[in-house]
């Protein structure tokens, strides 16, 4: 028998469902590591959100981090300074691989002129000696990342990292794609997490390799990204296709079932929109005049329920009776409602009457041709 890889039709749905929590666990944590990072990082340089700039000096420090840098560029020793210019070229010096020809050239005449007169050994042993160019560079050096803390980072991130990678690769080798691009997204992450991590160690002494851990951070967040969709969406999406599981009889029979279904939908639809079109108008009527009535029922009950029980001496019940019958056979029927009648004038108007004085008022309003006497 042929030998055949596993791949994700091949394992059980409740092992995709362990990977796929690892695999979206591991993606949010990613998310959460680059949002770390960003606090951590983004105001190295002074300027809000992340730059080449907020790497650089993470690794290779900054000229305002040195001593002198910070002396002179807003701490006590710049009024001491003849111009702005001159503290351009100090920080500038300090930016580059602070050369002794430059020194001489440049800063040692500024400083013989601006601060030796207090920075000498022979005047202030106590102050930093800025005579020499030794001296100089005692208070010139950059605070560059130390290397031990580099170490321990470094020593941390491969330990975890390499778990991580080692198990969403483990998982993404299920997926079914060209043989040489699953190598190649294999190695990527890896390789650009070395790199990475190498370049930390290279920027501190050569600040533009900066461009390569950035690259190369995102080289792995990006392949590592890939190899968690990719195998998210082989795994439920793909999986199910049924393509993978019918003949070329079935698949055309599944074919002509669903077009046969949509022109039926379609048809549905194109129907049920003339229909809805015909009956809307109706639907409204009715539905509004519903509306009304559920309106009115709750004004009337509102308004008359909590009214005392009517209370009527026999005369007036009998009056109150012969009222109520005359007003019926006028076309107006009425109705007790709390403690007065509830006269129905058109389907949708009620009138309250609250005293039996009234009642027999309204009776007279009425028109003599539409009462009919009792009989
Ligand atoms: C009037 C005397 C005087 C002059 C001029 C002077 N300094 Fe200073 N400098 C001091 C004293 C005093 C200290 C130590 C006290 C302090 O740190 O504030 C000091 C400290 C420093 C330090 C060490 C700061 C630290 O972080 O320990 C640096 C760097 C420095 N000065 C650079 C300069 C430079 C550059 C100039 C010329 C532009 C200059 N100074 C001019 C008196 C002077």
């Amino acid at each position: 028998m042929e030998k055949r890889c596993l791949r994700f039709q091949d394992i059980s749905i409740s092992e995709k469902m362990l990977y796929s929590l690892f695999l979206m666990t591991i993606g949010i944590g990613y998310l959460f590591a680059l949002t770390h990072m960003y606090y951590t990082h983004q105001m190295r340089d002074g300027q809000p959100g992340m730059s080449i700039q907020d790497v650089m000096i993470a690794y290779y420090g900054s000229q305002d981090q040195t001593r002198l840098g910070s002396a002179i560029n807003g701490g006590p020793m710049e009024p001491n300074l003849k111009s702005a210019d001159e503290k351009e070229k100090i920080l500038a010096w300090l930016n580059t691989d602070k050369s002794q020809t430059t020194f001489e050239q440049i800063i040692s005449p500024i400083l013989a002129k601006d601060c030796t007169y207090c920075h000498n050994p022979d005047i202030n042993p106590g102050l930093p000696n800025l005579t020499t160019y030794e001296g100089v560079m005692e208070v010139a050096s950059a605070k560059a990342a130390s290397i031990p803390g580099l170490v321990k980072v470094s020593h941390i991130h491969l330990f975890g990292i390499a778990f991580i990678l080692l198990f969403v690769g483990r998982i993404f080798i299920y997926c079914r794609m060209n043989i040489t691009l699953k190598r190649i997204i294999v190695v990527i992450p890896f390789l650009s997490m070395l790199i990475d991590t190498l370049s930390w160690f290279v920027t501190r002494n050569h600040p533009s390799f900066a461009y390569v851990v950035v690259a190369s951070g995102a080289m792995m967040g990006l392949s590592m990204g890939a190899q968690i969709l990719i195998s998210l969406y082989q795994m439920w999406v793909e999986t199910f296709h049924p393509k993978f599981y019918l003949s070329t009889e079935q698949l055309d029979l599944l074919n002509k079932t669903i077009t046969t279904l949509q022109k039926l939908g379609l048809r549905a639809i194109t129907n049920g929109k003339a229909y809805f079109l015909k009956l809307a108008p109706i639907f409204w009527q009715s539905f509004t005049v519903l509306a009304r009535q559920i309106v009115l029922n709750i004004f009337h009950t509102t308004q008359y329920f909590l009214h005392p029980k009517l209370t009527l001496s026999d005369a007036d019940q009998l009056k109150s009776t012969q009222y109520m019958q005359l007003l019926s056979n006028a076309g107006y029927p009425v109705f007790f409602a709390g403690n007065g009648w509830l006269i129905k004038e058109a389907a949708l108007t009620w009138q309250f009457i609250g005293t039996l004085d009234d009642l027999e008022g309204y009776l007279e309003r009425l028109p003599a041709k539409q009462l009919v006497p009792l009989g």
